[in-house]
């Protein structure tokens, strides 16, 4: 009798935020968001001199939910939904935690990307949606086996979702999504005429 398994597999958590506490209002959260970012200059001058389209608060600012209430209560929210997909994945985490390690803005304009990358020293990464306008880039995700497959023939474009090698998810405003740190992704080209607005964050084993 034969069989074909799925084994290996790599997992990607998607819900809405409202769906563990209270329901976050993403328009209080925009608004919080621009004006950290244009009180903080030497988040603008990080990105300036790193060619970094739009703005980040990941080199700059690494106390965000101790300095604004609204960060504090996204991140107790956060905190169950990453609670629920580490069970999901079955870590033996030996009694101890993940906790946040870092949380970030990021305001991507029309034109920008930001390219392919994993976030080392970490356990699980995500991204909550707070902006997302028409056009707004999805964010991508890579087959993590890709670099070991030099000489295979690529999948069919109508291949299975979980055959594929690439893999898009389009998020909507008060969406998180989680994944596991080592799998890589981007934000391809902005399309939008606004910014596409998230905020990233990295829970590590405590
Ligand atoms: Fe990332």
């Amino acid at each position: 009798m034969s069989s074909i398994e799925s084994l290996f597999v790599t997992r990607i958590y998607r819900a809405a935020l409202a769906e563990q506490g209270k329901p976050m209002d993403t328009s209080d959260l925009e608004a919080s968001c621009w004006s950290i970012a244009q009180d903080d200059e030497a988040g603008q001058n990080w990105c300036d001199e790193n060619g970094y389209p739009g703005y980040t608060s990941y080199a700059s600012l690494t106390d965000l939910p101790y300095r604004f209430p609204i960060f504090k209560d996204l991140v107790k929210v956060l905190n169950k939904h990453v609670r629920i997909f580490a069970k999901d994945l079955e870590l033996d985490l030996d009694g101890r935690k993940l906790v946040l390690e870092d949380i970030w803005i990021n305001i991507l304009p029309t034109g920008g990307v930001h390219t392919s990358h994993i976030h080392p020293h970490s356990v699980i990464s995500g991204t909550t949606y707070v902006a997302v306008p028409d056009g707004a880039s999805a964010i991508k995700f890579e087959d993590p086996r890709l670099q070991m497959m030099m000489a295979a023939p690529p999948r069919l474009k109508s291949a299975r979702r979980e055959l594929q090698s690439f893999h898009y998810q389009q998020p909507a405003p008060g969406d998180v999504l989680l994944w596991e740190s080592w799998l890589r992704h981007e934000v391809p080209v902005n399309m939008a005429e606004d910014e596409r607005i998230s905020v990233s964050f990295n829970y590590a084993w405590a």
